[in-house]
């Protein structure tokens, strides 16, 4: 077969080692034959599509950002699966492989549903996909944030100051809960669990008591208990809000109220940036040589995930109709220690 691949939406550590996989395991084992498609559906729609042999992925699986180029264009508002068609004819390609997160595996299942055989992968730092028990680029993500929360905590220790950090995570709060447990954070505000300021400001004020610098870890897409969630005026290509702003807001909240010098630190980008951890090349491997047996055995339609220590096959459908969220009591055992 003639297999194109790509990358779409947001980067994340280890999409060049998910290419790698899929090129090594279809070159060795089934001999078929790759090209790459540029900058995520853009290069499908605007016939951007270069070989991809497998001297092309050498090395690759320390690489961070991804080979191909990424971007956040649907193709459903530019010719949609009728130009998607027509290019994959023109250069004879019999699949795809679509390496994306929720809005991309969205568009893939669009692409099957119409006749388009395709296979996903799933990735995002976010860690939102509900079928997949762990999505490659997180745990980068949660390493990237824990070193600098322990970073800021000593700066914040010499001051006698609060540090507010806010991290990624768009509507799920995993990011900020795993690196604010791993790095002992005072308070942990995450978009499914509503907190009101004087909560927050009781955990900071007990830390403050003990002589401690206290340490608060906001996800992006918190939001104080009864108010809305901080957008800025920009969207991206999709029309999404950007989000961002909280940790200056919950900063200025601190400070006023209890009076202690506080600082603000937004991580952005930092978190998905740089080379994956061992944690998510392998797993950004797994997923890379599963979605390339499940193109050889035509499970079109399908998205591998991770379920337990296994690598699994799942309907694309089932992995696109709803966010995982972080538990409640996932949170409370962190809030045990929070103050
Ligand atoms: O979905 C991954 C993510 O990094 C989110 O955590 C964040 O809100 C968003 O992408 C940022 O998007 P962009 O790269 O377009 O600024």
């Amino acid at each position: 077969m003639k297999i194109g691949l790509l990358t779409a939406g947001g980067d994340c550590p280890g999409l060049n080692a998910v290419i790698r996989g899929v090129v090594l395991k279809g070159d060795r084992i089934y001999e078929h034959e790759f090209v790459g498609i540029k900058d995520g559906f853009r290069g499908l729609i605007e016939d951007d599509i270069v070989p991809l042999p497998r001297q092309k992925v050498r090395g690759l699986s320390k690489v961070g950002g991804t080979i191909l180029g990424t971007s956040r264009f649907s193709p459903i508002t530019h010719g949609g699966t009728e130009r998607v068609k027509e290019v994959m004819a023109k250069h004879e390609i019999d699949a795809l492989v679509v390496i994306g997160g929720e809005g991309t595996l969205t568009v893939a299942r669009m692409f099957h549903d119409d006749g388009i055989n395709v296979v996903g992968v799933p990735k995002t730092i976010d860690n939102d996909l509900s079928a997949t028990d762990r999505t490659f680029g997180f745990d980068t993500a949660v390493s990237i944030a824990t070193e600098s929360i322990d970073r800021l905590r000593t700066t914040g220790e010499a001051h006698s100051r609060c540090m507010v950090v806010e991290v990624m995570g768009r509507h799920v709060g995993w990011i900020a809960l795993h690196a604010g447990i791993a790095s002992g954070a005072h308070a942990i505000l995450i978009p499914e669990v509503p907190v009101t300021p004087d909560e927050l400001c009781d955990w900071v004020q007990r830390a403050m008591d003990r002589r401690r610098a206290p340490t608060v870890v906001v996800a992006e897409g918190f939001t104080f208990a009864g108010t809305e969630q901080i957008e800025s005026d920009r969207v991206d290509s999709f029309g999404r809000p950007l989000l961002g702003g909280i940790g200056e807001a919950v900063t200025r909240l601190v400070e006023e109220r209890t009076g202690l010098e506080t600082r603000n630190t937004t991580l952005g980008h930092l978190q998905r940036g740089g080379v994956p951890s061992s944690y998510d090349r392998v797993l950004a491997t797994r997923f890379g040589t599963a979605a390339i047996d499940s193109v050889s055995a035509k499970r079109w339609g399908t998205m591998v995930a991770l379920h337990g220590m296994d690598i699994a096959n799942v309907n694309l459908r089932d992995a696109t109709s709803a966010l995982k969220t972080v538990p409640r009591d996932q949170w409370d055992e962190a809030a045990i220690m929070f103050g």
